[in-house]
Order: structure tokens, then C-alpha cells, then sequence
């Protein structure tokens, strides 16, 4: 039989087949495709994906190998998986946080719905998966985030900036950690605006895929100024399934739509309960409101999360239920849905007809 002669463009044409289903497009023209070897029989190339939270990691890896493998010739295929977060592509005149690749809020109609819960869960799950991650506590009225993550101490200043806390390989900034414990923090609209600029300008979050803000409910300053002095790369509005926390969340929709800010879907938690006892599935709040919602508003769903006791415990405890109970159903929730906030904030970063921007190294996710 005479040999086939295996090439670099045998190998990037059959990977011009598999598509990313996220984003929709090929491999090849996304720029995912990198190091492409061939050395006899023996393929190697690497996977660049958008974001090491992928959730269709998986497929993408076994359409790649298969598609490489079917070459004639091939007898190996060596691929490694590798993930670089895309940087948001920006909003008009607005500067972003320096070595902070996106910045996503989450946001609420009303307080009580599960923010802060969604917040520091997800940045757990985006951060389990090898991201980059900062959660920033933008709440000035209601600071929980600290609380939740078990974080408390007084952040240092180096070299004029603030250093962040770090709570379960998560930085964190909260405004908490800069008032004596138990003082009622009483602020003023351009007050909220100078706290949340200079947690933005003056904190030295380092090198982050995802910063997480955890916005006050409502479409009060924080929101506002947020959206108006960096650019957003996605918003997360969290509602429970009732009627009248979707209205709210309708409501704080229509701001950040006015702000021009991008917004990522919507999540529903407090979606449904199982009773510990009979397994039974009770939905307290109705069923599927913020999914239809989210078809009526033309705006991705990103998950639901169920009203469980270990996630207020969790919360209590300052030990999200991501950690204190990795392989339960809630926190495979949180996964899901961290999964699915990293993929629509990749298809909002790369935009239509995006390419990846210039190759820079980064570490490798772990699998
Ligand atoms: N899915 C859930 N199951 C059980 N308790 C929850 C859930 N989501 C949130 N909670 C609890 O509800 C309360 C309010 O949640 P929180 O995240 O603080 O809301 P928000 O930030 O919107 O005000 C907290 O005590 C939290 O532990
Ligand atoms: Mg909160």
C-alpha cells in the first residue's frame, strides 16, 4: 500500500469541519486551532478554547479527534485542550480595568432573590475550572459577599494600591472590609459612584479572566455607575420564577439595556425545592417563570438553580455549598450555569465574525 503523506493543511482542513456550537463557527476560522505538528502518522495539535469553563468541552474535543483521526494516513492523534479567556471587546469611550479581561455584573429587580448567592458560587465554579477570578462587592448597602465567602481582615495597600483578600482562590474587595463591623453604612449617590470607581481604579486585581460584581438590587447608583465607567461584558440578572420578582427583573433589564450594556441571560433561582424526606419536587414560586421570561425577552437562560437548605447554610457559614458539598445537585447547578455565563460571554467578547486576538501564553486549565 503506498504511504500517505500526512500535512499541516490536511489536518487544519479536517478541523475546519468541527465547529464551535457556542459560537457557532469553525475552529480554524475562530483561531482555536494552534501547534499544529505532523511527524509521520502522529498528529499533535492544541485546542485553544474562549474560556476553560466551556461547557461543550467535551464534544468539541471528540469532534476534533475524530475529524483529525478519519485523515488517511493518521495512526495518532495528540491533542491537548488549552483555554484563553477572550478579553470583552469594550463599549464606546469607556476604559477598562487594566489586565482585567471581562467584567460581569450581576443584578436583581429586587434584593433577596439569590444575587449574591449566584455571584460567589459561580465565581467558585469559574475558578474551579482554572479561570482567573475576582469577585467584587459592589453591594454598599447590603455587603454580603465577605460574609458568604468566609473572608474577613483588613486588605493592605502596595505601592499605592489595595491588594484584595482572597477566599477560596477567589480575590475579593468589599466595602465591608473597610467600615468597623456592625456600622451601618449610610451613603449618598456620589458617594456610591466614588466607592465603586475606586474599587475599580484603585485595587490591584492582578491578571483576571472573570471579574464578578455583585450589584445592590434595583437600578440604584451602583448599577448606574458601574455600567457608565467601564465597559461591561455581560449582565446577569438573577430573578426567582414568581411573577413579581420577574417584573422587577424586567425592570433592571431595561436599565442596563439603556446603559448599552451587554447583557449575558438570566438565571432562576429558588426554582424549585425537594423535600429532604420524600424527594418530592415542590416548585414554591411556580415553575419556569424566569425561563419563559427569558424566551419573551429574547434573552439566553442560564440556568436554575433549587431552593436547598445547604445553600443558606453555606451562605451562613462562609462556605459556598460549591465547596462544602462539591458533587451535590446545587453545586453542579452553579456549574452549569457558570458554564453557561462563560460561553455567552465569549460569543458577546468575540462578536460576529470575531477572531481570537494575538496569541499570548497563558497557564494550562486543568481538565
Ligand atoms: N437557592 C437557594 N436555596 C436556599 N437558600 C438560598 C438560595 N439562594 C439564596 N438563598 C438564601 O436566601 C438569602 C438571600 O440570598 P442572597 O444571595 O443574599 O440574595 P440577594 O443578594 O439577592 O439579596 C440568603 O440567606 C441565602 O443564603
Ligand atoms: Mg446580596
Amino acid at each position: 500500500m503506498a504511504e500517505q503523506k500526512v500535512t499541516e493543511t490536511d489536518v487544519l482542513r479536517a478541523l475546519s469541519t468541527v465547529k464551535d456550537p457556542d459560537l457557532g463557527r469553525d475552529l480554524v476560522s475562530l483561531g482555536m486551532i494552534e501547534k499544529v505538528a505532523v511527524c509521520g502518522g502522529t498528529v499533535s495539535f492544541t485546542v485553544v478554547l474562549t474560556t476553560p469553563a466551556c461547557p461543550l468541552k467535551g464534544k468539541i474535543e471528540s469532534d476534533c479527534r475524530r475529524a483529525v483521526a478519519a485523515i488517511p494516513g493518521v495512526e495518532q492523534v495528540n491533542l491537548t485542550m488549552d483555554a484563553r479567556v477572550v478579553a470583552g471587546r469594550g463599549q464606546r469611550g469607556k476604559q477598562g480595568i487594566p489586565n482585567v479581561s471581562n467584567v460581569i455584573a450581576v443584578a436583581s429587580g429586587k434584593g433577596g432573590v439569590g444575587k449574591t448567592t449566584v455571584a460567589v458560587n459561580v465565581a467558585l465554579a469559574l475558578s474551579e475550572t482554572g479561570a482567573r477570578v475576582g469577585v467584587l462587592d459592589a453591594d454598599v448597602t447590603g455587603p454580603n459577599v465577605p460574609i458568604m465567602l468566609g473572608a474577613s481582615g483588613e486588605p493592605h495597600a502596595e505601592n499605592g494600591k489595595i491588594v484584595p483578600l482572597t477566599a477560596y482562590g477567589v480575590k475579593v474587595i468589599s466595602i465591608s472590609f473597610f467600615v468597623p463591623e456592625g456600622t451601618p453604612v449610610i451613603w449618598r449617590g456620589p458617594m456610591v459612584g466614588g466607592a465603586i470607581q475606586q474599587f475599580l481604579n484603585d485595587v490591584d486585581w492582578g491578571e483576571l479572566d472573570y471579574l464578578i460584581v455583585d450589584l445592590p438590587p434595583g437600578t440604584g447608583d451602583a448599577s448606574i455607575s458601574l455600567a457608565q465607567l467601564i465597559p461591561l461584558s455581560g449582565v446577569v440578572i438573577v430573578s426567582t420564577p414568581q411573577d413579581v420578582a420577574l417584573m422587577d427583573a424586567t425592570k433592571s433589564l431595561a436599565m442596563f439595556q439603556k446603559l448599552e450594556a451587554p447583557i449575558a441571560g438570566l438565571v432562576e433561582n429558588m426554582s424549585y425545592f425537594v423535600c429532604p424526606h420524600c424527594n418530592e419536587r415542590v416548585d414554591i414560586f411556580g415553575h419556569g417563570g424566569a425561563e419563559q421570561a427569558a424566551e419573551r425577552l429574547n434573552l439566553p437562560f442560564l440556568g436554575r438553580v433549587p431552593l436547598t437548605p445547604e445553600i443558606r447554610v453555606g451562605g451562613d457559614q462562609g462556605v459556598p455549598v460549591l465547596r462544602s458539598n462539591p458533587e451535590s445537585v446545587e453545586a453542579d447547578a452553579f456549574r452549569q450555569i457558570a458554564a453557561q455565563v462563560a460561553a455567552r460571554i465569549s460569543v458577546l467578547s468575540l462578536g460576529p465574525g470575531g477572531k481570537r486576538p494575538t496569541w499570548v501564553p497563558l497557564p494550562m486549565m486543568k481538565s
